[in-house]
């Protein structure tokens, strides 16, 4: 039996302290040893967004017991790892630094080698963790902090076929709630109080339904429900404007979608077209049924990582690590954290007014 990687993958791009041990069986199938996360939501809540001091400091708290409780929870020893794999952007940079410094030390202490990774390419390698999914493929990233189209051609290679050009879907969900007096972050929630009202009562706008192909924007949308959100008066309505949001979300999604199938279709020749969701707003079960019946009627195999590993988490980390460290791509000790890191790094910057179309 040949000896298989043990990889440890640390993340603290936001507002999760992860650390995670994965290996893969003698099939080549990934197999997470441990998975450890320390979310810092209610060292957040009270001002209503991460606050970056905060965060910071509470992953120079927690970083080496999460490590340690990651290692211990795994079954093997320290000496045993392989390679660390630790997020090294996009994020905030005083996050970003903490869980970066912690494994170049641990790497040097232990002499191993160390893989920078991209949390994106994390979140795009998500569905690996329980599928056997083989590139290429079509992903819709929607996260806190980005939504976009890509076509993954392979590990680092990806082409952006759309992106958001204001905000990510996650924070429209965040700050949608937050009109409506939801504690951050709200987006669960709304999917929650959705399910309780009428989805046709309030009509709100989709902005650049009809051009702009596959690109998304979701900031008129927010002005909308601020509108209405300060007419609200009975919890009923409150249900109705997240149930009518809900809708709107999965209309654009519907629609933009599509558009994404056929401009990966026109640069990939496959038999088996897949479509991958993943991100934190990937946990949205309403999403994800509509996108599945956009991917029967078109015949596309829809994949969606688990739900824990929609939102942050270490396994995805260490998931990038492993296909990196069979590829012996690793990084110097000097590598630097990256706040901006585009999975592609080719695409234009799609943002701001002005944003041409
Ligand atoms: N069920 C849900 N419905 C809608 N939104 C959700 C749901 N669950 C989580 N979210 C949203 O997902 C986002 C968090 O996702 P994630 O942790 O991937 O983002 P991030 O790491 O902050 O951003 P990025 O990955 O872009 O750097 C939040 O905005 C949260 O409200
Ligand atoms: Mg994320």
């Amino acid at each position: 039996m040949s000896k298989k990687p043990l990889i440890l993958g640390i993340e603290s791009s936001c507002d999760e302290t992860a650390a995670s041990l994965l290996t893969e069986n003698e099939q080549g199938i990934p197999t997470i040893l441990s998975n450890i996360i320390s979310s810092q939501v209610n060292v957040h809540k009270e001002f209503g967004g991460v606050v970056p001091e905060l965060a910071a400091r509470s992953h120079v708290e927690k970083i080496d017991m999460i490590v340690q409780k990651a290692i211990d929870d795994s079954g093997r020893k320290i000496e045993d790892i392989d390679a660390i794999a630790s997020t090294a952007g996009p994020g905030l940079i005083v996050c970003l630094s903490v869980g970066l410094s912690f494994g170049k030390a641990l790497a040097a202490s232990l002499d191993k080698p160390f893989i920078a990774v991209n949390h994106l390419e994390g979140h795009a390698l998500s569905p690996k963790l329980d599928s056997n999914l083989n590139y290429p493929y079509l992903l819709l990233l929607i996260s806190g902090g980005h939504s976009q189209f890509l076509n993954v051609q392979g590990l680092g290679k990806y082409k952006r076929l759309g992106t958001t050009i204001d905000d990510a879907l996650g924070e429209a969900f965040d700050k949608t709630a937050k009109l409506l007096g939801i504690e951050f972050p709200g987006g669960p929630q709304i999917e929650l109080l959705a399910k309780k009202g009428d989805p046709n009562k309030y009509i709100l706008p989709k902005p650049i339904f009809n051009k702009g192909g596959c690109n998304l924007s979701f900031a008129g949308l927010k002005t909308a429900v601020l509108k209405i959100s300060k007419k609200i008066k009975t919890d009923q309505e409150k249900f109705d404007l997240s149930a009518s949001f809900q809708k709107t979300i999965e209309e654009i999604l519907y629609k933009k979608t599509k558009i994404a199938f056929s401009e990966f279709e026109n640069q990939n020749k496959v038999s088996t077209k897949k479509f991958v969701v993943a991100g934190g707003v990937a946990a949205n079960k309403n999403i994800r049924s509509i996108l599945k019946k956009l991917c029967e009627e078109e015949n596309y195999q829809s994949i969606f990582p688990p739900i824990e590993f929609c939102g942050d988490n270490a396994a995805m980390i260490a998931m990038v690590g492993l296909e990196k460290f069979k590829l012996k791509q690793f990084n110097n000790l000097n590598y630097p954290a990256k706040p901006r890191w585009p999975l592609d790094e080719n695409a234009t910057f799609l943002k701001g007014a002005g944003v041409q179309l």
